[in-house]
């Protein structure tokens, strides 16, 4: 028997697209992956059980299932047996996907590979629905541990059948190729992969939230690839538009990184690769879930950058809490200005250049706090501490702004710090003074800065997410600290210190 082998599926699709009309393949949401790209989606899946089950939704003349079916069989370690179901509706490429199925066949008998295939001409919508639907008395369908698809897309009009059919089983989309990626994570197995070439538009957007917040509920997104053209995903089929393709496993445990690769059109072995952190993609405080794909180098490099940083506060014997003088709460013990018995009241108003300038006469801000047995509790002894901002704002270039608390500018005892601050201590005491410039300096770096925004999707400073950053060790806090004599570098400076810290360790 002579095997044709799969690599002529290109011309299959030039061939189908050659003898029908693009505006009838338009209708039905018709465009064909060029093989070179299904290589790169089946090259994205890791590796599967001994018996596959593979489904195609909307599988056209079969180019992704068949050229998957190749890459396992190209692999060391070869399933025992491939399972493939196709769905399609189109009469027109039936015969194409018929004999796409044949060969696979053919290749994995003659490979010792045991191979069923069905297709099923069908709309996948209502099948999948059918199959999905829970109920006492229908036994569920069959589940698949891995699914490739191409969906088609079309907008789904809200008065239809299609829409109300939908609706009913809580699936709320407002395109086709949504419905088609979310029933089929529902017909997915507990670990089972989906590598998917869709548009792009449900990333973020109104219309798609239930979409998105179903989707990354149920699954766990590994890699991401963006395509910088939106004309050369479909190579020469000009369809203009922004495209992604993605690989997710089915389950809640979510990956703690995702890996984004970026190629202009089908020159994916020029592909550009990083790996950022999962929560830095979908940021877990936002409630519309939006998969951040605004990510370029930069992003990922201070990872790379901090490297030589790897002490933690708990390793520094250092922690971080908030500011306990709550204003509004503690109004009555409040002074515009210092007085007998009051002690400074520290806002981030009293910010000047890395140190604290105080009293201001702004008007705006208390300077000040009485000193009493009610207040006791609220303040803390006078030493060396690092205050950040706990809030900022879109407009402002960085998120964490530190400044020095040095108790040799002022005379005072106590001091209360105002609940807007983050103050770094030492078992609830002040710092050493060199530690404490150290410290300023590293948190005023533009490297801290932009770690930080790896991890916070939100302008809001917490001591939770501070905790979380890495720290220069105690030695190196101390040679930064050198630096800082009676007001912080500028941004540059403080760049260039950090840098040359590094470069030492790394030498
Ligand atoms: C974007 S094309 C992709 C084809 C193929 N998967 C590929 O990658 O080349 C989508 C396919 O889905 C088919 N299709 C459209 N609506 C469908 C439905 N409701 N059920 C099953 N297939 C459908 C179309 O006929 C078309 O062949």
């Amino acid at each position: 028997m002579i095997i044709k082998p799969l690599h002529t599926l290109d011309h299959v699709r030039k061939s189908f697209n050659r003898t029908t009309s693009r505006s009838d393949r338009s209708e039905i949401g018709q465009f064909l992956t060029p093989v070179a790209t299904a290589r790169f989606m089946s090259s994205m899946f890791e590796s599967g059980p001994p018996e596959m089950m593979i489904l195609d939704p909307g599988a056209g003349a079969g180019v992704l299932f068949a050229t998957y079916v190749e890459t396992l069989i190209s692999q060391e370690n070869r399933p025992l047996s491939i399972k493939v179901v196709a769905y399609e509706t189109d009469s027109t490429i039936m015969p194409y996907l018929e004999d796409t199925l044949k060969r696979c066949q053919s290749l994995c008998i003659s490979n010792g590979i045991e191979f069923h295939g069905t297709i099923k001409r069908e709309d996948f919508v209502t099948a999948a629905i059918a199959e999905t639907r829970e109920s006492l008395f229908v036994v569920p369908g069959e589940r698949f541990t891995h699914v490739i698809l191409n969906p088609p897309y079309k907008k789904i009009n809200s008065q239809t059948a299609m829409s109300r059919m939908l609706y009913s089983s809580h699936i709320e989309v407002v395109n086709l190729y949504a419905a088609f990626v979310w029933l089929s994570m529902l017909l997915l197995k507990p670990g089972g992969q989906m590598v998917a070439i869709t548009p792009r538009s449900f990333c973020n957007g109104p219309y798609f939230k239930k979409f998105r917040v179903s989707f990354l509920r149920m699954m766990s997104l590994k890699l991401i690839h963006i395509f910088e053209s939106r004309t050369k995903a479909f190579g020469d089929d000009n369809v203009l538009q922004e495209n992604i393709i993605y690989h997710a496993f089915r389950g809640l445990q979510k990956s703690k990184s995702t890996i984004i690769s970026t190629s202009d059109g089908l020159d994916f072995d020029k592909a550009r690769t990083i790996s950022v952190p999962y929560e830095r993609v979908v940021h877990p405080s936002d409630r519309d879930m939006f998969i951040h794909l605004d990510i370029d180098s930069t992003d990922a490099s201070p990872i790379e950058r901090m490297k030589c940083l790897s002490a933690s506060l708990n390793k520094l014997g250092l922690s971080v809490s908030t500011g306990r003088v709550v204003d509004f709460r503690a109004r009555e013990h409040l002074q515009m200005f210092p007085q007998q018995d009051t002690v400074p009241l520290i806002y981030p108003c009293h910010f000047a250049k890395g140190f604290i300038n105080w009293p201001v006469e702004s008007g705006k801000k208390h300077n000040a706090i009485a000193l009493s047995a009610e207040t006791s509790d609220l303040l803390v002894e006078a030493g060396f501490y690092v205050l950040t901002k706990r809030f900022s704002s879109k407009e402002q270039q960085r998120r964490v702004m530190a400044a020095i608390y040095d108790p040799t500018r002022f005379d005072a005892r106590l001091v209360g710090f105002e609940n807007h601050l983050n103050y770094f201590h030492k078992q609830g005491k002040g710092l050493p003074a060199d530690l404490t410039k150290g410290l300023a300096l590293y948190l005023n770096s533009t490297v801290a800065d932009q770690y930080f925004r790896l991890f916070s999707g939100h302008t809001q400073v917490n001591a939770t997410d501070l905790r979380k950053m890495p720290y220069p060790s105690h030695g190196q806090l101390v040679r930064l600290g050198a630096y800082v004599e009676e007001t912080m570098p500028n941004q540059e400076t403080i760049d260039a210190i950090i840098e040359k810290e590094c470069l030492n360790c790394e030498q």
